[in-house]
C-alpha cells in the first residue's frame, strides 16, 4: 500500500508488452509509476523482472492502483482497443475524482475517443486519447507520442510525457495535437501513411529482384545506399536487414521463405474510411491497404496463378534500359510516391482537422514524426520547413522544394510504371499515385463527362465554364438547355 509520502506521478493500468516498457520509460526516468492489471500475474511479472530499475508501486485492485496516484491523478491505459478500453475507462471513473486525468494510449478508432472524451468529461474528468508510436522498443526507449483531449491536461500531463518520448535534436517528439479525437486520428493517418511507405518500399524491392533480376543480398545494399540520401529512414534501413537475412534452416535469403500474405490490424483500413467520408483522395493509402488485402486472398491467387493470360509481356532486356540506371529510376519513383502519400496524408489530417475544428497545426506533426515512430524520416525536416514556409500550403507538392523535386523525379518515375507495366509486375502505389500527380496538374479531367452522364441519366444538373448557375439539358426531349 502506498502511503501519502509515496505516491506515483503516473500510473500504468494494462501490463502487456507495451504498457509495461511504458510503465518502465517512466520508471528510468525517475518517476514513480503505479501499475495494474486485471490479472496480477503480469503485475508480478513486472515487478519481479524490472522492479529494481525503479519506483513502482503495484496495486492488486483498481481501487487501491487509484490511491496509488498524486494528485491531479494521471493513468494511462495500454490494454486492448475495444470493449476492454471501455471496461478499464469505467472502473478508472468510478474510482478517481474531477480533475483526474485518463489517458488512453491505445490505438482507438477516433470517435471512440470523441465519444469517450464526452461521457468523460461530463463527470468532471479529464480524457485524454494519445496516439503512441513506436512498437515495444519506442515504448521502452522513447516512443512519438501524440496526445489529444483538453489542452489544460496536457499541462499537467506534457512534461511527463516529454521525459519519456524520443528527443531529435533535444526536442522531444511530443505536443498537444489538438481537442478530443485529434490525437488518436493523426496516429491513425501516421498508420495509413506507414502502410504506403512500406507498399512502395516493397514495389521498389519487387521491380529491384523480378524486373533487374537482383539478389536479395545485393538489393538490401542499394537500401543501405539509398538510406544514406533523401531515402533515409527506419523503414529503409530495416528494409536492407530484412533482406540480408538468410534462413538458418534452408540456407535461403529469408523474403523467400516468409509467405507473402500481408496482415493488418485495422489502422490502415480506418484512415481510408476516415478520408472516403472525408471526400480526400488519399489513392497511396487505399492502394497500400488493398495491396494487403489482395496479398492475402489466397484461395483467389492460388486460382488465378499462371491461369489468367498476361498478353505480350517483354522481357528486362527487351526495355535496353541500363541496370544501374533503372536502379536510380526506381529510387526516384520510390520517393515521388513516397512524397505523394505524405502529401495526401496530411491532406487528410487538415480536412479532419477542419471537419472537427481541432485547429491541428501539421507542423506539429512534422516535428514529432522525426524520431520514435516508425515514419521516422530525415524528409520530415523538408515537410516541417515546407510548413514553415507556408502553413497553408494547398498541398506539400505545390510547396517549392517539393515542386522542384517532382521535377527532378517525374521522368524517371514514368519511366518506372511503363516498364513495369511492360513487364507485367504489379506497382499499385507507384502507378496510382502517378495518376493522382497527373489528375492534379491536368487542365481538364474526364469529371466533365461524369457530370454529364449524370444529367442524362439522373438530371443531376452540371455547372459551365463560361457562366455561373446550374443547368440541364432536356436529354429526352428537345435537348435544349434549361437553367435550374
Ligand atoms: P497480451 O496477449 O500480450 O496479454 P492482450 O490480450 O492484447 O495482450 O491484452 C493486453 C492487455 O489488455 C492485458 O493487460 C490484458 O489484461 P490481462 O493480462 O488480465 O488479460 C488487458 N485486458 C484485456 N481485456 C481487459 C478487460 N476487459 N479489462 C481489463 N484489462 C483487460
Amino acid at each position: 500500500m502506498s502511503t501519502e509520502q509515496n505516491l506515483a506521478q503516473i500510473g500504468v493500468v494494462g501490463l502487456a508488452v507495451m504498457g509495461s516498457n511504458l510503465a518502465r520509460n517512466f520508471a528510468h526516468k525517475g518517476h514513480t509509476v503505479a501499475v495494474y492489471n486485471r490479472s496480477t500475474s503480469k503485475t508480478d511479472k513486472l515487478i519481479s523482472d524490472h522492479g529494481e530499475e525503479g519506483n513502482f508501486i503495484p496495486s492488486a485492485t483498481i481501487e487501491e492502483f487509484v490511491a496509488s496516484l498524486e494528485r491531479p491523478r494521471r493513468a494511462i491505459i495500454m490494454v486492448q482497443a475495444g470493449k476492454a478500453t471501455d471496461a478499464v475507462i469505467e472502473q478508472l471513473a468510478d474510482a478517481m475524482e474531477p480533475g483526474d486525468i485518463i489517458i488512453d494510449g491505445g490505438n482507438a478508432l477516433y470517435t471512440d475517443t470523441i465519444r469517450r472524451e464526452k461521457e468523460i468529461s461530463a463527470r468532471g474528468l479529464h480524457f485524454v486519447g494519445a496516439g503512441i508510436s513506436g512498437g515495444e522498443e519506442g515504448a521502452l526507449h522513447g516512443p512519438a507520442i501524440m496526445p489529444g483531449g483538453p489542452a489544460e491536461s496536457y499541462e499537467a500531463l506534457g512534461p511527463l510525457l516529454e521525459s519519456i518520448a524520443a528527443k531529435v535534436d533535444g526536442t522531444p517528439c511530443v505536443t498537444h495535437i489538438g481537442p478530443d479525437g485529434a490525437g488518436h486520428f493523426v496516429k491513425m493517418v501516421h498508420n495509413g501513411i506507414e502502410y504506403a511507405d512500406m507498399q512502395v518500399i516493397g514495389e521498389a524491392y519487387h521491380l529491384l529482384r523480378y524486373a533487374a533480376g537482383m539478389e536479395p543480398s545485393e538489393i538490401a545494399d542499394v537500401f543501405r545506399e539509398w538510406n544514406s540520401g533523401d531515402l533515409d529512414s527506419y523503414l529503409v534501413e530495416i528494409t536492407a536487414e530484412v533482406l540480408s537475412q538468410v534462413d538458418s534452416e534452408t540456407q535461403r535469403p529469408l523474403i523467400d521463405v516468409i509467405v507473402d500474405s500481408a496482415g493488418q490490424k485495422g489502422t490502415g483500413r480506418w484512415t481510408v474510411k476516415a478520408a472516403l467520408d472525408l471526400g480526400i483522395a488519399t489513392t497511396g493509402i487505399g492502394e497500400a491497404v488493398f495491396a494487403r488485402a489482395l496479398s492475402g486472398a489466397q484461395r483467389q491467387r492460388a486460382a488465378t496463378c499462371q491461369a489468367l493470360p498476361s498478353g505480350a509481356v517483354e522481357t528486362f532486356d527487351d526495355l535496353g534500359i541500363d541496370k544501374a540506371d533503372f536502379v536510380e529510376d526506381v529510387r526516384r519513383a520510390l520517393y515521388a510516391s513516397k512524397l505523394v502519400a505524405y502529401s495526401q496524408g496530411f491532406d487528410e489530417i487538415k480536412a479532419g482537422s477542419e471537419e472537427h475544428n481541432w485547429n491541428v497545426d501539421p507542423r506539429d506533426l512534422a516535428m514529432i514524426w522525426r524520431g520514435g515512430c516508425i515514419i521516422r524520416a530525415q524528409f520530415l525536416n523538408r515537410i516541417s520547413e515546407a510548413y514553415d514556409h507556408n502553413p497553408e500550403v494547398e498541398s506539400l507538392l505545390l510547396d517549392p522544394y517539393f515542386h522542384q523535386e517532382m521535377e527532378n523525379l517525374v521522368d524517371s518515375w514514368r519511366r518506372v510504371v511503363v516498364a513495369a507495366t511492360r513487364l507485367g509486375l504489379p506497382v499499385p502505389v507507384f502507378s496510382s499515385s502517378l495518376s493522382y500527380y497527373d489528375s492534379l496538374r491536368a487542365e481538364r479531367l474526364p469529371a466533365a463527362l461524369i457530370q454529364g452522364q449524370r444529367d442524362f441519366f439522373g438530371a443531376h444538373t452540371y455547372q459551365r465554364v463560361d457562366k455561373p448557375g446550374r443547368f440541364h439539358t432536356l436529354w429526352s426531349a428537345d435537348r435544349s438547355e434549361i437553367e435550374v
